[in-house]
C-alpha cells in the first residue's frame, strides 16, 4: 500500500484534534502522512514530535493553503465552517492535485447543523426533521442559510469532477475532548454551545436561555464525532458507492434537546453554587449586546443522521449523557479562566 498524504487544517481544535488523535491510532497509521496547518509555532512543535508535518500558517494565507491542498490525497478541513476565501483556496489546491496526477483527492468539508435554523427566538419548536439521506429535501435550503455558501462551493467541485467531497455536520458536540493532543496541551478541549451558555450564565450571575427556551437541536458526543470521519474515510476506502457530492451530507446528531432543560441544569448547577436561582430567565437586550451569538441558541435545529448510521456509524451516547456532562462541563471551565475567556473560533463565531 503506498503512502496516503492527509491535509488537516484545525488539528489544534476541538473537533479536528480529535480526529488527528484517531488518525494516529488508525490501523493504516504507518501508511499515513498528515501534514496539519497550524498557527501557532510552539503547538506545531509539539505536533511534529508525534510525527505529523506542519505548515505554520493561518487560513488567510491564500496560496500556501492552496499548495497544502494541491499536495493532499485527503483534505480534512475542521479549522472553520464559513471561511469561503480558505475554501475556494482549498478548492483550487485539489483542482491542481487532479490536473497534475489525474486523481481525485478527497475533501472530508465540517460544517453544521446550523445549516438548518430558523428564526425562533426561543419562543417554539419546529416540526420539520432533516435527514441527510434526503437529498432534495437539502437542496431545496436556501443558498442564503447558514454555511450554504460554502458548502454549495464544495458540492460543486465534486460535480465539476476533480475532487470528490463530503460534508459532515456536527449538531451541538458536547464533552470535554481527550487523547494525545490534548495530553499534549495542543488541542482545544471545550466546545462551543453548551460552554457558550455556561459563560454567559457566569456573566449574568444567573443561567438564561433565549425567549422561553422552547427551541430544539440535536446532540452528540465529541468522541463519536471524530469517529463519524473515520467511518466515512474507511467507507470511502473500502466503497466506492459511500455517497459524495450532492449526495454526500453526513449529520452528526444522537437525540435531540429542548433549549430549556440544558439552561435548567446549568440554573441547577450554579445555584448550587451560590450562582443565580435554580430556574433560568429569559436573556435580555445587555446580555444580546454582550454576547450576539446568543441569538443563535434560540433556533431550532433539526436533523436524523440516517446516511452517517448507514455506513456504520453506531453512535450511543445520547441526550441523557449530554445533560450529565454539563456539570463537569461546569468544573473544568471553573477551574480554566483561560477557557472561559476564550472566543469561539470562525469569522461567524458560529457554532
Ligand atoms: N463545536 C461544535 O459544537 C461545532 C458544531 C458544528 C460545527 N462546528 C464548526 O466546526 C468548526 C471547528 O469547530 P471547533 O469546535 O473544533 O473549533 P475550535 O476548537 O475553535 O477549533 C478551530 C481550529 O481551527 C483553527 N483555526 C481557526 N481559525 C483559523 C485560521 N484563521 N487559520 C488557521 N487555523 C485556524 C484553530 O487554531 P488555533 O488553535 O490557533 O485557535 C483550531 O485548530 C467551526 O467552524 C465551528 O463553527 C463546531
Amino acid at each position: 500500500m503506498s503512502t496516503t498524504k492527509f491535509f488537516v487544517t484545525g488539528a489544534t481544535g476541538y473537533i479536528g484534534g480529535s480526529v488527528v488523535s484517531r488518525l494516529l491510532e488508525h490501523p493504516n497509521a504507518s501508511k499515513f502522512e498528515i501534514t496539519a496547518l497550524v498557527r501557532s509555532p510552539e503547538k506545531a512543535a509539539k505536533l511534529e514530535s508525534l510525527g505529523i508535518k506542519t505548515s505554520v500558517g493561518s487560513l488567510s494565507e491564500l496560496d500556501k493553503l492552496e499548495k497544502l491542498s494541491s499536495e493532499a490525497d485527503v483534505l480534512i478541513s475542521t479549522a472553520d465552517s464559513d471561511d469561503l476565501n480558505a475554501t475556494k483556496a482549498m478548492l483550487k489546491g485539489l483542482k491542481k492535485h487532479f490536473e497534475v496526477t489525474g486523481k481525485r483527492a478527497i475533501l472530508i468539508h465540517t460544517s453544521g447543523t446550523g445549516l438548518l435554523i430558523d428564526n425562533a427566538m426561543g419562543m417554539f419548536a419546529y416540526d420539520t426533521v432533516y435527514s441527510d439521506n434526503n437529498v432534495d429535501q437539502i437542496e431545496a435550503l436556501p443558498p442564503t442559510a447558514f454555511h450554504r455558501n460554502v458548502d454549495l462551493e464544495i458540492v460543486n467541485a465534486d460535480k465539476e469532477g476533480y475532487a470528490i467531497t463530503y460534508i459532515i455536520l456536527p449538531s451541538t458536540i458536547y464533552g470535554i475532548a481527550t487523547g494525545k493532543l490534548v495530553d499534549l496541551g495542543v488541542q482545544h478541549s471545550h466546545s462551543q454551545q453548551l460552554p457558550g451558555l455556561i459563560k454567559a450564565a457566569l456573566a449574568r450571575g444567573q443561567a438564561g436561555m433565549v425567549g422561553e427556551g422552547k427551541n430544539i437541536w440535536p446532540d452528540v458526543d465529541i468522541e463519536e464525532v471524530a469517529d463519524l470521519y473515520i467511518v466515512l474515510y474507511d467507507s470511502i476506502m473500502s466503497n466506492p458507492a459511500t455517497g459524495h457530492g450532492r449526495e454526500g451530507y453526513y449529520f452528526a446528531e444522537n437525540g435531540e434537546y429542548v433549549y430549556y432543560d440544558v439552561a435548567k441544569v446549568i440554573a441547577e448547577a450554579l445555584a448550587a453554587r451560590g450562582i443565580g436561582t435554580s430556574e433560568p430567565t429569559s436573556f435580555t437586550e445587555e446580555d444580546y449586546k454582550r454576547t450576539p451569538i446568543l441569538n443563535y441558541l434560540g433556533t431550532n435545529s433539526r436533523c436524523r443522521a440516517d446516511r452517517s448510521r448507514s455506513i456504520g456509524w453506531k453512535p450511543v451516547k445520547t441526550t441523557k449523557d449530554m445533560l450529565a456532562s454539563i456539570q463537569l462541563e461546569l468544573d473544568e471551565l471553573l477551574k480554566k479562566p483561560e477557557e472561559l475567556e476564550r472566543k469561539i473560533s470562525g469569522k461567524q463565531g458560529t457554532l
